[in-house]
């Protein structure tokens, strides 16, 4: 199958839908690849949806290299993107090359993601030079956690909306190969879609952009700790896991579990020669 690539995710805009999913590790990379999604992205809501940390700004560049490479394992096709964490970037341009960097020869990923516009123009611009995809990410920016006082939606109003449309062409200036739309009206993110040459992928931004993509584990049903309203459950797998876990614990209570078809047994024979 053939691999997927930032130059080919760039050149679908206005083709057809881009589909993008998150992936944590090498079952969920198997599964993300053999649905053929065009993207994974392996976000840094690892550590909320996986390592059980409140948001995401405890998450570091070990977990994302170590989940990224996982993931990788598990991948043929589609494209992986490795999701900066929490202060791989911020601190300096060089610092952002060297961590980008990281992505891309320790793991598969052959794109890099990273929160924010303005502020960090630079590193995207130096990342790119370097040779490294890279994807914008701007409306509600997780690792600004703390500095919105909670997951908060952008652009509801004309100046913030005309902010973000700067930053996206901004960002598409600077470089990137699409831009990450999350939690902003519709209506700005069509008009980014249609201001901006590179597709624009949203979460919770509608049904205008370029793409979608949405974290594995809310599409599965497989996380309950609060559902944002733009996500859709495409299944309730920790409802089924629950009961296929009680199910087990239940047969193996009862001793019906292993049954007959779940063992080897020896020959005649050798169990003869066992037993003297
Ligand atoms: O970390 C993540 O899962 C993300 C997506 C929601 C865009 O950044
Ligand atoms: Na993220």
């Amino acid at each position: 199958m053939k691999k997927v690539t930032a130059p080919a995710i760039k050149s679908l805009k206005g083709q057809r839908k881009i589909t993008t999913v998150t992936a944590y590790d090498y079952s969920g990379g198997q599964i993300a690849d053999a649905a053929e999604v065009d993207m994974i992205l392996v976000g840094d809501s690892l550590g909320m949806v996986v390592l059980g940390y409140e948001d995401t700004l405890s998450v570091t560049m070990e977990d994302m290299l170590h989940h990224t490479a996982a993931v990788s394992r598990g991948v043929s096709r589609a494209l992986i993107i490795g999701d900066m964490p929490f202060m791989s970037y911020q601190p300096s341009v060089t610092m952002a090359v060297e961590n980008a960097g990281k992505f891309l020869s320790k793991t598969s990923a052959r794109a890099v993601k990273l929160e924010g516009g303005f502020p960090f123009l630079k590193h995207v611009e130096a990342i790119v030079s370097s040779g490294i995809p890279v994807q914008g990410h701007i409306g509600l920016t997780p690792q600004h956690v703390a500095r919105f006082g909670g997951f908060k939606g952008q652009g509801k109003n004309a100046s913030s909306a005309a902010a973000l449309v700067d930053e996206a062409l901004a960002l598409e200036a600077a470089g990137c190969f699409s831009i990450v739309l999350e939690a902003i009206p519709s209506e700005v993110a069509k008009e980014i879609t249609e201001r901006v040459s590179i597709p624009t992928i949203g979460i919770g931004a509608g049904p205008d952009t370029d793409g979608q993509v949405l974290v594995y584990h809310d599409i599965l049903g497989l996380f309950d700790r609060f559902t944002p309203k733009f996500v859709k459950k495409f299944a309730a797998l920790r409802g089924e896991s629950i009961s296929a876990l009680s199910s087990y614990c239940e047969e193996v209570l009862a001793g019906t579990f292993p049954g007959k078809d779940n063992f080897t047994s020896m020959d005649a024979e050798e169990l003869k020669i066992f037993k003297m």
